[in-house]
């Protein structure tokens, strides 16, 4: 079966064209996720390029998609941002893309899978959970541990349910109370008890901020885990998004169209 989401072309459209949001799910104050209503072709992890005229471009996660429509889970950080928090179900926003590399769904399929996922870094994986809960036989095992800073920021409640009952589910806060379906504690700490077999045979995605990406990849490496068992999501600022302006260029790679998703048999080589 395919992971992309829509498969009307596969040229990358440079041309932002307009799409109505289709609804608006308030996670919490600063993220909310918009259902664009759109045709674009994505695969999970690819991002788009979102913009509003007369404001500004920012790149955003495809954090799910489906027929007729794309998920993007927003935090309201800044000009764009903020301008589309001010929009509402039916009216119009800009998108281009998608871009750059998602996640390798076939080579994750019927194997055992752990991911681990910081703040917003759980929207571009947000869509691979779905899926394998959707589609539990179509992987062997699936750990997920996913790291917030307290409850008010937890991010897709409504979904947890699902994912906990279909496969092994840990979410950590930073801080307040070890309170219900939460532990108190960084991501690492369920992570250096998780008990792995099989990890010869086990994947591993890690998305967030850089600091969780590090020390995450390092435990997980000293678990046994080889470079080329792990995937890494690496977010940079970005202008073009087509591998023309060197924004988002690291030695000599560019993370726009190299990535954002990465093996980390390659990223482990960057020179940021
Ligand atoms: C591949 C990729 C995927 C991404 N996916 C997502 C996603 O799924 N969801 C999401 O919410 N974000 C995502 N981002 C991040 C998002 O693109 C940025 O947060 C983007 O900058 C937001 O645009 P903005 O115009 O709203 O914010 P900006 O106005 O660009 O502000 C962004 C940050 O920069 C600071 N800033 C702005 N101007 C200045 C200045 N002059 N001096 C100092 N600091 C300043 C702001 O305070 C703010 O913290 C992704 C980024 C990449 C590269
Ligand atoms: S954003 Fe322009 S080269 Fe990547």
């Amino acid at each position: 079966m395919s992971h992309a989401c829509q498969c009307h072309t596969s040229e990358h459209d440079l041309m932002p064209a307009p799409y109505s949001i289709m609804t608006i799910e308030k996670h919490t104050p600063l993220e909310w996720t918009f259902r664009v209503q759109t045709d674009l072709p994505a695969q999970l992890g690819q991002f788009v390029e979102v913009s509003l005229p007369l404001v500004g471009e920012a790149p955003i996660s495809v954090s799910d998609c489906g027929d007729g429509w794309m998920d993007l889970l927003i935090r309201n950080v800044g000009k764009v941002t903020s301008a589309l928090f001010a929009k509402h179900p039916g009216e119009t926003i800009w998108l281009r893309g998608s871009y750059g590399h998602g996640y390798p769904i076939d080579t994750f399929r019927y194997q055992k899978l752990l991911i681990v996922a910081g703040g917003t870094g759980v929207a571009p994986v947000k869509g691979l959970l779905r899926y394998f809960s959707e589609h539990p036989e179509e992987i062997e095992q699936l750990d997920m541990i996913l790291g917030y800073k307290n409850q008010e920021s937890v991010l897709y409640k409504r979904e947890m349910p699902l994912w906990r009952e279909t496969h092994h589910l840990t979410v950590t806060l930073d801080e307040g109370q070890s309170d219900g379906p939460y532990r108190i504690g960084r991501v690492t700490e369920p992570l250096q008890e998780l008990d792995i077999r099989d990890i010869h045979a086990t994947r591993a995605i890690v998305v967030g901020p850089p600091i969780m990406i590090k020390f995450v990849v390092q435990m997980l490496q000293d678990k046994g885990f080889k470079a080329e068992q792990i995937w890494v999501d690496y977010e940079r600022r970005m202008a073009c998004s087509t591998g023309k302006c060197g924004h988002c260029r690291m030695g000599n790679i560019y993370v726009c169209v190299d990535g954002p998703v990465f093996n980390y048999a390659q990223a482990q080589n960057f020179i940021d």
